[in-house]
């Protein structure tokens, strides 16, 4: 049977800051799913990761679908009523237009996609980020999908040895969706080039190079390239489908337990290493640490099974500790250097527009050998 599964993810109001969504909205969301969805969705699972929801979806509609897609967005509007109602802080934030057009792509919500005919074994793993962008996944899918040294499948199954493609777009044009395709593992160090930029180059899709099918799909949305200005860390999503022709689920998952410095935490604008998670986990640290959250399913005919938290694992807890360290030691540095984000990249306008005066301000100096006063 061949299936779509969409998860769309948004922003639309938290407790305390950008901590958590509360129950009511997330009530609010899910029964607006559950009620609206019966005849288009064959099953659905909503969570949240920090202050981000997820709406997981399936069904036979096909990626980009208007209707699954405008079930998500009224969703996401109907919980922006309740957050209103509530006072969260930043309701309806990732709501960047007034009315819904067609799809939810370059409106605001995170998508990730994925249309696949069901193998008669179908795991596949739900991660979702929040106070990071899309650039977050480079560095884990480049390991999960071209290192042998993370990725022993590549070596030991025969079904991975041809390697895989990477679509990977540069999200810093604005005009359509500018990609290149790639395949490991002759053009490695082009994808090792491209994905060492991860503001500027993501990964949107892998695929088999030996069976065609579709791996792996990534929300590549920027939010700014959208607003034309900031409106928060884009928090993306992706769907990663394991075993068989694809790496196992401890081979996609193994690459997290770097701690691996990412864009994100405090005001959406610094470095900061990202933590996994257990689902529905709040944020907390200096807007941060940056968390990734991910819920291992199978599904059949479109029926998920019960999710399994994958970070959930005692194993993950000695990661925690160590990635805590790494930021709180990296946090020393406050905002000199590599600490905080390039100037392109900030939230906020308020450096730019200092440096602009402090500019007018500079002067040549003629001659004299101590400042004048
Ligand atoms: C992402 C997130 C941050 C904030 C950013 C701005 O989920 O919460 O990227 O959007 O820290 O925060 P405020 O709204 O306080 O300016
Ligand atoms: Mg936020
Ligand atoms: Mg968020």
């Amino acid at each position: 049977m061949k299936i779509t599964i969409s998860v769309i993810k948004a922003d639309v109001g938290s407790i305390g800051g950008h901590m958590a969504p509360s129950r009511q909205l997330i009530e609010k969301v899910r029964q607006h799913v559950t009620q609206k969805g019966a005849g288009l969705l064959i099953d659905h699972f909503i969570s949240h990761t920090g202050d981000d929801i997820a709406i997981l979806m399936t069904h036979t509609r096909g990626p980009g679908d208007s209707k699954v897609h405008k079930l998500a967005w009224d969703a996401f509007v109907s919980g922006t009523e309740e957050a209103k109602l509530q006072g969260l802080y930043g309701a309806g934030q990732d709501l960047l237009k007034d009315a819904f057009s067609g799809n939810v792509r370059g409106m605001g919500p995170e998508v990730a996609e994925i249309e696949f005919d069901e193998r008669p074994n179908e795991p596949f793993l739900f991660f979702a980020a929040d106070k990071t962008d899309p650039g977050a996944f480079n560095l884990p899918l480049y390991l999960a999908f071209c290192d042998v040294m993370n990725t022993p499948g590549l070596i030991l199954s025969p079904k991975m040895s041809k390697g895989f493609r990477f679509l990977i777009m540069d999200v810093n044009y604005t005009e359509g969706d500018r990609i290149i395709e790639l395949n490991a593992p002759e053009d490695m160090y082009d994808i090792a080039a491209l994905l060492r930029d991860p503001e500027r180059y993501v990964v949107e899709s892998i695929w088999s190079r030996s069976t065609g099918e579709q791996a792996a799909a990534v929300a590549t949305s920027r939010l700014h390239n959208i607003a034309g200005k900031y409106t928060g860390k884009d928090d993306p999503v992706m769907l990663i489908r394991t075993q068989m022709n694809f790496p196992a689920t401890g081979e996609v998952l193994a690459p997290f337990a770097i701690g691996h410095f990412v864009a994100g935490g405090m005001r959406g604008s610094h470095h900061m290493p990202l933590m996994p998670v257990e689902q529905n986990s709040i944020v907390s640290y200096f807007d941060g640490p940056p968390v990734i959250s991910c819920a291992g399913f199978c599904v059949q005919q479109g029926k998920l099974t019960e999710a399994v938290d994958a970070f959930a694992h005692p194993f993950w807890t000695t990661v925690r500790e160590r990635i805590s360290d790494k930021a709180i030691e990296f946090r020393r540095q406050g905002f000199v250097g590599p600490t905080m984000l390039p100037m392109n990249e900030l939230e906020y306008t308020g450096v730019v527009e200092k440096l602009k005066e402090l500019d007018t301000r500079f002067r040549i100096r003629k001659g004299e050998k101590v400042p004048a006063d």
